[in-house]
């Protein structure tokens, strides 16, 4: 069932473009709930770990493109800053399993107030039967603990909804109908990533060591670091923070030294140059810098140790928009490798459940 994989997390990292491509196929569902939410005036985007990740991708989204103030709220805080929420909010709760514990309470709580939508991946699973609509992410079943082809799944039911929101509620038919568009261009993107694996292993190689690693983005790309650094703290037990790239100077700079390794994620577009700004940061105090960057070049003269190219087939203008879709893919492999190179098992990490249905 591993499909000659040594592993569920290889496999469904490897099932990444053909989830693009099913969940892409529930577009006409996703268009038909927006037009039935014409009164909503604010999100509030309700998760835990890697959903919760994938709702923060979705505030950039959100406010930006739909101009719809937007609220991430991790579901084990929900009980305590709920009260603002009204019949003109929609409450969306992401998770894979739909039977997270914490999830579900809020799903009750916020039920009361407002209108829920939960984005799930397991058919008829609790949050289904509770939430007023449900889309569902057309990942299949995911083995591996470490969340990997649902949260893309999520990702893509993210951007539809943006779309679809800036479509019927600010009258931007040019933006959602470009996203529409380009978004179809993602799996043929994520196949061509996939196939540089082999440098994502020698990477990998070189870093299984570092006790503690750093992993910088900005904007759209700081979700994603942070999923990147979550990935890394699962399954290969190595401590690792994600940042938002801009924060490195008010505290974590006085740990970086030349043990710790910094992961930095640099899309072209509107956050590069001041990304760029924090390698020498990081530079000054000795890090390695391991740079994902389409730019090569602009990186090869001794700005990163190592450099890991994310083709820019969907132009310059669009890289940074669809980043947490396609820079997302090296950090699950390297991740994966290092807990292979380490010895140990990434589809069963320690102390973790696929679904944790305590609170
Ligand atoms: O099933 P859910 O999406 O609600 O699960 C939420 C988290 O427990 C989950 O994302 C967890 O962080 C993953 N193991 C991360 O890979």
């Amino acid at each position: 069932e591993k499909a000659g994989y040594d592993h569920f997390m290889l496999k469904e990292i490897h099932e990444q473009a053909i989830t693009v491509e099913n969940t892409l196929s529930v577009k006409e569902e996703i268009e038909n709930i927006v037009k039935d939410l014409k009164s909503i005036k604010r999100i509030c985007f309700v998760a835990c770990g890697t959903s919760y990740h994938a709702a923060l991708t979705g505030k950039y989204l959100f406010e930006n493109y739909a101009h719809i103030p937007t609220d991430v709220i991790l579901a084990s805080e929900f009980g305590y800053s709920f009260n603002s929420l009204d019949e003109e909010t929609l409450t969306i709760f992401i998770s894979q399993s739909g039977e997270t514990r914490d999830t579900i309470d809020a799903i009750e709580m916020a039920k009361e107030k407002s209108k829920t939508l939960a984005i799930v991946n397991v058919l008829g699973s609790q949050a289904t039967r509770i939430a007023d609509y449900v889309i569902y992410t057309q990942a299949g079943p995911e083995i591996g603990v470490a969340a990997t082809k649902t949260y893309i799944g999520q990702l893509i039911c993210i951007y539809l909804l943006a779309a679809f929101f800036s479509k019927h509620h600010l009258k931007d038919e040019v933006f959602a109908n470009t996203l529409l568009r380009k978004i179809n261009l993602i799996p043929k993107l994520i196949e061509k990533i996939l196939e540089n694996e082999d440098e994502i292993k020698d990477l990998s190689l070189k870093y299984k060591y570092p006790p503690n690693f750093f992993y910088l983005g900005r904007g759209l790309a700081y979700p994603t670091a942070l999923e990147g650094a979550l990935k890394l703290k699962e399954i290969t037990y190595i401590h690792a923070e994600g940042y938002a790239a801009g924060e490195l100077k008010h505290g974590p700079l006085a740990l970086i030294d030349y043990c710790v390794p910094v992961v930095v994620l640099l899309p072209k577009g509107d956050s590069y140059k001041e990304t760029m700004n924090n390698l020498s940061e990081v530079q000054s105090r000795g890090g390695d810098i391991i740079a994902f960057t389409s730019d090569v070049e602009d990186l090869s003269d001794q700005k990163a140790q190592d450099v890991f190219e994310i083709p820019n087939d969907l132009g310059e203008e669009f890289e940074e928009l669809f980043a947490p879709l396609t820079y997302i893919i090296p950090l699950q492999l390297l991740s994966y490798y290092i807990s292979i190179y380490r010895g140990l098992d990434p589809d069963h990490p320690k102390n973790l459940a696929k679904c944790v249905t305590v609170g």
